[in-house]
C-alpha cells in the first residue's frame, strides 16, 4: 500500500513539474493552482453532490503531504472511538492547517519542502486497535506524542525504519506486548516515553547503553532483574517504577553521575543493602526507591546529594541510624523514610522532623511518636542481617565541611546487630 502510493507519489510530482515548466514556458498567469490528481477536466464544473467532493482534486502543498494523506485517512477508518471529534478536522488535502494534531515543518533533508514533522494526540481519547500502517508509515516524523488515548496493540518494527523520530511518547494507552525492542536501532530516538501500558516481559538491556535522554517505563509489567548495566545510561530521567524489578541496585548505577537527574525506582521488588555508590550521583534531585523490599544501613554517602530535593526509601527494611549528614543536605524538601526500621536519629534529623520535611513513622526510634511497637521491632532484629562492603557504609565520599567519615570503630557500633 505505501510503496503504491509513492508511485502515485512520484507521478504526482512529475504532473506538478510539467505543470510548473508548462506554466513558466506558457507564461501562465497563476502556476500555483496547477491542479493535481490526474482528473481536472472533469470536475471545474460546480461542487456540492459528494461524489463532486470526492472526486475532487487534491492540492497538496508539498509533494510528502500527498505521500502521507491515504496512511492518515486509512488511520482515521480504523478509529473506534473519537468522543472529543478530533477527526472530523482530518479532511480534504491541508494536512498543516486544518488536521488537529498534525504539524508541518521542513524536513532536515530538504529545506524547501514541507512534510509532516509533528504529531501531538495528547488527551485527545481516540481509540484503535493498533498504530500499525500509520505511525509506522509516516517518514518524515520527528515527533510522536499520543499521551493518554486508548490505542491498543504491539508497536511494530517498522518504526525503526523512520529516520527522524526523535521523541516517542505512547504513555497512558493500552499498548501490550514485549518492550518494543526495534527502537534499538533507531540512531535518532532520544525520548522515549511508554509508562502506564501492558507491556510485559524485559527490558533489553542495550536501553541504557544507548543514547537517551529519558527512558519513562513506569507502570507496565516488566517483571526481570535490574539490568547491570543501569548506570551506562545518559539519560536525565530514569523511570522504572511500579514494574516488577528485582535485585538488587547495580553498584555501578554511579557511572551514570554526569546525567541522572531523576531516578524512580518506587513500588518493584528490590532487594538487598542500598549501595554507597549512590552518593556518587551527583546530578540526582529525585531519587525514589520506596515501597521495595531494600535492606541495610542508609549510606552516608548520600549526603553528597548535594542538589537533591527529594529522597524516599519508605516502606523498606532499613535500619540502623539516619545519618546527620544526609538530614543536612542544603536542598532537601522531603525525606521519606516511614515505615522501615531505623533506630536512631540525631539533632540535624530531629529538625527537619519539626519542619515537616522528614517522615520517621513507622520505625523504631525510641522517643519519636508514631513508631512500630516494641514486639514488631524486636522480631525484626531477632533476625541476623548483613550487608557487604560494611566499611562503605559510613564513608562520606566528598568534601563537607561539617563532615568528616568517622573512624571505623564508629562505623561498626552504628550497624544493627551483626550475625557473630
Ligand atoms: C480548512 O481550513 C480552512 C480555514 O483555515 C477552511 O476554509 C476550509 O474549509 C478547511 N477545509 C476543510 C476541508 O475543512
Ligand atoms: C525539495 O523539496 C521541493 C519541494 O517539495 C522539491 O521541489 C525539490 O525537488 C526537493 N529537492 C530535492 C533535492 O529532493
Ligand atoms: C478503550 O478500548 C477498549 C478496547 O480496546 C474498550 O473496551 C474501552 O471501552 C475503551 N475505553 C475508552 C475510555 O474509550
Ligand atoms: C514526600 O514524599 C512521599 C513519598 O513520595 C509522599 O508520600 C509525601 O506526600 C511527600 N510529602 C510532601 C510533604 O510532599
Amino acid at each position: 500500500m505505501y510503496r503504491d502510493f509513492t508511485n502515485f507519489g512520484q507521478l504526482i510530482l512529475i504532473l506538478v513539474l510539467t505543470s510548473l515548466v508548462i506554466s513558466v514556458q506558457g507564461k501562465h498567469a497563476k502556476p500555483f493552482e496547477v491542479i493535481v490528481g490526474g482528473r481536472s477536466s472533469q470536475v471545474e464544473a460546480p461542487i456540492s453532490t459528494p461524489i463532486a467532493e470526492a472526486l475532487k482534486p487534491l492540492i497538496f502543498a508539498d509533494q510528502r503531504l500527498a505521500v502521507v494523506y491515504p496512511i492518515i485517512q486509512k488511520f482515521k477508518k480504523i478509529i473506534t472511538s473519537d468522543p472529543l471529534g478530533i477527526t472530523k478536522s482530518w479532511v480534504g488535502p491541508d494536512i498543516c492547517k486544518n488536521y488537529t494534531g498534525f504539524y508541518c515543518e521542513s524536513p532536515p533533508d530538504n529545506k524547501s519542502a514541507l512534510a509532516l514533522a509533528s504529531i501531538d494526540f495528547n488527551g485527545f481519547q481516540l481509540s484503535a486497535p493498533t498504530l500499525d500502517g500509520f505511525l509506522d508509515q509516516l517518514p518524515d516524523l520527528a515527533l510522536f506524542h499520543a499521551n493518554s488515548n486508548n490505542f491498543s496493540g504491539t508497536l511494530s518494527a517498522s518504526i525503526a525504519k523512520l529516520p527522524f523520530l526523535y521523541e516517542l511518547d505512547i504513555s497512558n494507552n493500552q499498548f501490550s506486548g514485549p518492550f518494543p525492542t526495534a527502537i534499538l536501532g533507531m540512531n535518532s530516538l532520544s525520548f522515549l516515553d511508554i509508562r502506564f501500558n501492558f507491556f510485559t516481559g524485559s527490558v533489553p538491556p542495550q536501553l541504557f547503553t544507548e543514547p537517551f535522554d529519558a527512558l519513562f517505563l513506569n507502570n507496565n509489567n516488566f517483571m526481570q532483574r535490574l539490568p547491570d548495566n543501569i548506570g551506562s545510561t545518559r539519560a536525565f530521567y530514569l523511570t522504572l517504577a511500579n514494574n516488577k524489578f528485582f535485585g538488587p541496585i547495580p553498584r555501578g548505577i554511579y557511572k551514570a553521575l554526569a546525567s541522572l537527574t531523576e531516578i524512580l525506582l518506587l513500588n518493584n521488588l528490590l532487594t538487598g543493602c542500598l549501595p554507597y555508590e549512590l552518593g556518587f550521583l551527583k546530578e540526582a534531585v529525585v531519587f525514589d526507591a520506596g515501597n521495595n523490599l531494600l535492606t541495610g544501613p542508609l549510606p552516608f554517602s548520600l549526603g553528597c546529594l548535594e542538589k537533591v530535593e527529594v529522597l524516599n526509601f519508605a516502606g523498606n527494611y532499613l535500619y540502623g541510624m539516619v545519618p546527620e549528614v544526609v538530614c543536612a543536605l542544603g536542598n532537601l524538601a522531603n525525606l521519606s523514610l516511614s515505615d522501615n526500621y531505623f533506630t536512631t536519629i540525631g539533632p540535624i534529623c530531629w529538625n527537619l522532623i519539626k519542619k515537616g520535611i522528614l517522615d520517621v513513622r513507622k520505625n523504631c526510634i525510641p522517643g519519636v511518636p508514631f513508631q512500630r511497637s516494641i514486639v514488631e521491632c524486636v522480631h525484626f532484629f531477632q533476625q541476623p542481617r548483613y550487608c557487604p562492603y560494611r566499611v562503605t557504609y559510613n564513608f562520606i565520599p566528598c568534601w563537607l565541611p561539617n563532615f568528616k567519615s568517622p573512624p571505623l570503630a564508629a562505623t561498626i557500633s552504628d550497624l544493627a546487630p551483626s550475625p557473630s
